[in-house]
């Protein structure tokens, strides 16, 4: 047997994994770097969380990867040269927080690798029927693999699109098996560059569904970046808190077909982005908004968009937790009109069920990875829109 194929069987039927789940979301903040131990698979999995950090990124990677992320024209040699080194660089700090962690490579079972994703374009965006739904993430796990020379997985989107799909959220499966609770109607909302949840409501497996909503941080991040230069974002608010939402442009913002659109759906920054802040301030004629209204109404745009995705799960009579996740949960005036507009549901951190919220996404990715190599590839109910039961990931060896 070939001694990769061996050395992979070996992990498969080990009892317990130990795997680093990577997560590099749309807000290019940094690489976060989870190790997790997973005992078993599926419903049984036993998930404990041992290291975790967020290695933010530097001007250069953010500079480089910026040439090409969500736009529609990029210089395709500069595109192949990226997709190798944003998986070197990814190893590179695999590296580096190993030896800070005092851990070596054969310590690690497997990496997830997420990559960085570059384009999110579901039909509904391009509207080119004959291609249906696609999404690109760069960062490839064969340099991952050979740089750490750990096993990696990765590349997870592609699978969910083969198998019907739209590539995303792929946070359902993970928060299927990590959060279901008896009697409880659960919500895993996720405030990352975009806002996304999922919804498990308690009385059958076969209605839950997950969907992004619309922007989380992301065009907040655009105009700070475009305006405070050096600024990557609105630390705890603090520009928005000095302004006053405006309605006009707010009312602006809220009208576009896809916040119209019935879940589920997914989305990018190649939809909420500064030209679609543009548009809204035409339509409403607010050009002379002072920066401190601006940024008080996007705050505001985001934390609409999701009440109003989420408050009609919320049932009469029934109990319904949210969970938060995401960078978004560390913006106070965000979080707190979710708070006090989430009616008849309780809104906590995923903290509560030992979940890190800043870590969730990059251990949902451990998850798909010890899926892969272990699971039984039937720990997922079929039929569900969005949700196909498939096993995700490629596998890149070292030698
Ligand atoms: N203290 C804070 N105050 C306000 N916003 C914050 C704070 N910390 C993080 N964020 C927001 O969270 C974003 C990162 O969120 P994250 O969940 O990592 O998103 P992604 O998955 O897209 O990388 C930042 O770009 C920023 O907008
Ligand atoms: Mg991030």
């Amino acid at each position: 047997m070939n001694k990769n194929i061996s050395a992979l069987k070996n992990i498969s039927e080990k009892e317990s994994r130990s795997i680093i789940g990577l997560m590099s979301g749309t807000s290019l903040d940094g690489l976060d770097i989870a190790q997790c131990i997973i005992e078993g698979c599926g419903h049984e999995m036993k998930l404990q969380l041992k290291n975790f950090t967020t290695v933010a990124y530097n001007e250069e990677f953010k500079n480089e990867v910026k040439k090409v992320f969500a736009k529609e024209t990029v210089n395709l040699q500069h595109l192949t040269l990226l997709n190798e080194w944003v998986g070197k660089k990814h190893a590179a700090l695999i590296n580096d927080t190993l030896t800070e962690w005092n851990l070596a490579a054969g310590d690690i079972d497997l990496v997830a690798s997420h990559g960085q994703t570059i384009y999110h374009a579901p039909l509904s965006l391009h509207g080119e029927a004959v291609f249906g739904d696609g999404t690109l993430q760069i960062g490839d796990g064969d340099h991952i693999a050979v740089n750490t020379g750990i096993i990696t997985v990765s590349d997870f989107r592609q699978k969910h699109i083969a198998a019907g799909g739209e590539g995303a959220p792929l946070a359902a499966y993970g928060d299927y098996l990590l959060f279901t609770e008896e009697g409880t109607d659960i919500i895993l909302l996720n405030i990352g560059g975009i806002a996304n949840f999922s919804y498990l409501p308690a009385e059958n497996d076969r209605n839950m569904f997950s969907t992004d909503v619309g922007p989380g941080n992301t065009i907040m991040d655009a105009f700070v970046q475009q305006h405070f230069p050096g600024q990557h974002f609105d630390k705890n608010a603090a520009i928005a808190k000095q302004g006053t939402v405006n309605d006009l442009l707010l009312n602006a913002l809220l009208d576009h077909d896809f916040l119209r659109k019935p879940l589920t759906k997914t989305t990018g920054a190649e939809l909420f982005n500064l030209s679609y802040l543009k548009n809204a301030l035409k339509h409403s004629g607010m050009y002379q908004l002072n920066v401190n209204d601006v940024m008080a109404t996007l705050n505001r745009f985001t934390a609409q968009t999701i009440v109003h995705a989420i408050q009609p799960l919320v049932k009469k009579g029934r109990p319904c937790k949210i969970y938060a996740s995401g960078g978004g949960m560390h913006n106070p005036m965000l979080m707190e009109w979710l708070e006090q507009n989430l009616t008849g549901a309780v809104l906590l951190s995923t903290q509560e069920k030992g979940i890190h919220p800043d870590a969730k996404e990059a251990i949902l990715f451990a998850i798909l990875a010890n899926e892969c190599v272990a699971g039984n590839g039937d720990n997922f109910p079929g039929g569900i829109k969005n949700f196909p039961p498939v096993t995700m990931g490629k596998i890149s060896f070292p030698s």
